[in-house]
């Protein structure tokens, strides 16, 4: 039985040849399993797929191929180890209900097969897993890899609405409205002694925040104005002044600057050679509100705004040195932090699906699907290759940029997709 309609002369799979180029073409028969023709693969030029990063293919090779060649006997006896030791967890026909435990339907054959073997080993640490696959043979993996490989695909995830295009900056700047009658509607601000926000590493903003929502930092002001915010939207808030544009005139300041620039020496170290700090934590003082810098050093001098360091630094300058310092860092041109603007869901999604193909329905027999997983077991996922519980360098390399919010987007979105199942034909090797 054959599926495929391109040109089979150039296509080939021999099992001397099985590590060669293989990509695989999806259209599904529904017949074509209970016929027992699995395993096409079908050749192209082009199977060094450009990776997001750059990172080189691994192509599925050797043993790892194996379940696309499973015979309707293999599948059979696969699903009888599916019904007996998996089913209560994955689920009948390998739709998972079980939150943390991934649907296995549909799942590309190579890659559960490759995954199986790596529980087994230990390679990918989980009890559960390991306890499952620790006495089956590499054949009986290979052959419950080809039955659910074969299984329709989970329908999406139900009632989860992921807009790919919104920028996500639109919802910083919509939680700053509350802000800008004092901060600005861009971080400058407009009021002498409230802070500009704008250009500070939205680390430190953050911290914060957080400072004055749980009292660490004392302003009944921003106590106030925090307490209703959330976690979320203080890093979408945080995200949004970082990014704005700070080019803008200083505000007038008493004092000289000259003089404070002699005193500002002894701040460069940490908050930068003109006042742009590069330490995530530590603030910029380059182009901030005068007011507000002098009367932030007088609170870490008189032990109103707590910070060691900081004490031990404003200890030591009289009044007449705040006010230059102050003229000094006011006077001085604040630049943007130095952070990646947010992608899109769309925009990330794009990156993802270099490998785990179109909204996710991987074409690769070695990469995973991601179209219509649980949501819980994506999630689950992506934070253990963020924290390196889950070991592989491509997904390193890629989950090493998401932030919380990307984790929770991207996930969304995939587990929302329509899943297409695969069907590999094997083609005849050209002669
Ligand atoms: C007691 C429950 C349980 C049983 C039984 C079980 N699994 Fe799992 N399985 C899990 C959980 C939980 C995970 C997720 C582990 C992780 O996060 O690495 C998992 C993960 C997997 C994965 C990784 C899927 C992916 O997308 O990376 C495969 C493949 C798999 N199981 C196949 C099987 C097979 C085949 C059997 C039967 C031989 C089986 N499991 C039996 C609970 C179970
Ligand atoms: C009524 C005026 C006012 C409003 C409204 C206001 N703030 Fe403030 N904000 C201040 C003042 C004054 C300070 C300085 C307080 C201090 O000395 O600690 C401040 C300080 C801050 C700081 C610390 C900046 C730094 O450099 O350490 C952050 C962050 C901040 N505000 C964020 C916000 C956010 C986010 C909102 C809106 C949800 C907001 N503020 C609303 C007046 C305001
Ligand atoms: C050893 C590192 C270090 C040095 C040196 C240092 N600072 Fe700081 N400074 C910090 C850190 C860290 C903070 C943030 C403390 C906090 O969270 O309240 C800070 C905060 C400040 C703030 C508050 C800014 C804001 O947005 O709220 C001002 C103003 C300030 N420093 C001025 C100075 C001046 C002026 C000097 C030199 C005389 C100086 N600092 C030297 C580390 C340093
Ligand atoms: C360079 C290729 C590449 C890119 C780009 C890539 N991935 Fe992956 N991804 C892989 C490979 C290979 C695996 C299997 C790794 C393993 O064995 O753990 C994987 C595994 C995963 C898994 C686990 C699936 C499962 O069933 O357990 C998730 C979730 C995932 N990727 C999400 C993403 C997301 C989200 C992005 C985009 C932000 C992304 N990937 C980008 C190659 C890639």
């Amino acid at each position: 039985m054959v599926i495929d309609t391109f040109s089979r002369s150039k296509a080939f799979l021999r099992s001397d040849h099985v590590n060669s180029r293989v990509v695989t073409h999806s259209y599904r028969a529904a017949s074509a399993l209970a016929a027992g023709a699995l395993a096409l693969v079908f050749w192209t030029s082009s199977m060094t797929i450009a990776l997001g990063q750059g990172v080189a293919n691994r192509p599925a090779s050797g043993d790892e191929l194996k379940p696309l060649f499973a015979s309707s006997a293999d599948i059979a006896d696969g699903e009888h180890l599916a019904q007996t030791s998996c089913s209560q967890c994955h689920g009948g026909g390998g739709v998972s209900v079980l939150g943390g435990v991934p649907s296995l339907a549909g799942q590309r054959p190579s890659y559960i097969f490759r995954e199986l073997r790596a529980y087994a080993s230990g390679a990918r640490k989980d009890s559960t897993m390991y306890n499952a696959v620790k006495f089956l043979s590499s054949d009986a993996l290979i052959k419950v890899a080809a039955y659910y490989g074969g299984l329709d695909p989970a329908p999406p995830a139900a009632a989860i609405d992921v807009k790919g295009d919104v920028d996500p900056m639109q919802a910083g700047k919509a939680a700053t409205a509350a802000c800008a009658g004092c901060h600005g509607e861009n971080g400058i601000s407009k009021m002498p002694g409230a802070p500009n926000l704008v250009g500070q590493n939205p680390k430190y903003l953050v911290a914060a925040m957080t400072a004055y929502k749980g009292g660490d930092r004392k302003n009944d002001t921003m106590k106030a104005m925090i307490a209703p915010v959330a976690d979320a939207s203080m890093n979408a808030i945080a995200m949004y002044f970082a990014l704005q544009n700070p080019k803008h005139p200083p505000a007038a300041a008493p004092g000289s600057a000259a003089k404070g620039q002699a005193l500002a020496a002894a701040c460069a170290s940490c908050h930068g050679a003109q006042g742009n700090s590069s330490v995530p934590t530590t603030p910029s003082l380059a182009g901030q509100d005068p007011q507000y810098l002098a009367a932030a050093l007088h609170g870490y001098k008189d032990g109103s705004r707590g910070n060691a360091t900081m004490k031990g630094i404003a200890g030591g300058l009289d009044d007449a040195a705040i006010t230059n310092l102050a003229a000094y860092f006011a006077g001085l041109q604040a630049q943007q932090a130095n952070v990646q603007k947010p992608l899109t869901v769309a925009q990330l999604a794009e990156r993802c699906d270099r490998c785990h193909g179109v909204n996710g329905n991987s074409t690769d027999v070695a990469r995973p699907a991601l179209a219509a997983q649980r949501l819980d077991y994506l999630l689950k996922s992506l934070n253990a290759y963020r924290s390196g519980a889950r070991k592989s360098p491509e997904m390193a390399a890629m989950s090493g940029i998401l932030t919380d919010d990307d984790v929770k987007n991207i996930s969304a979105f995939y587990a929302h997709q329509k899943a297409k199942s695969v069907v590999y034909v094997t083609i005849q090797a050209e002669k």
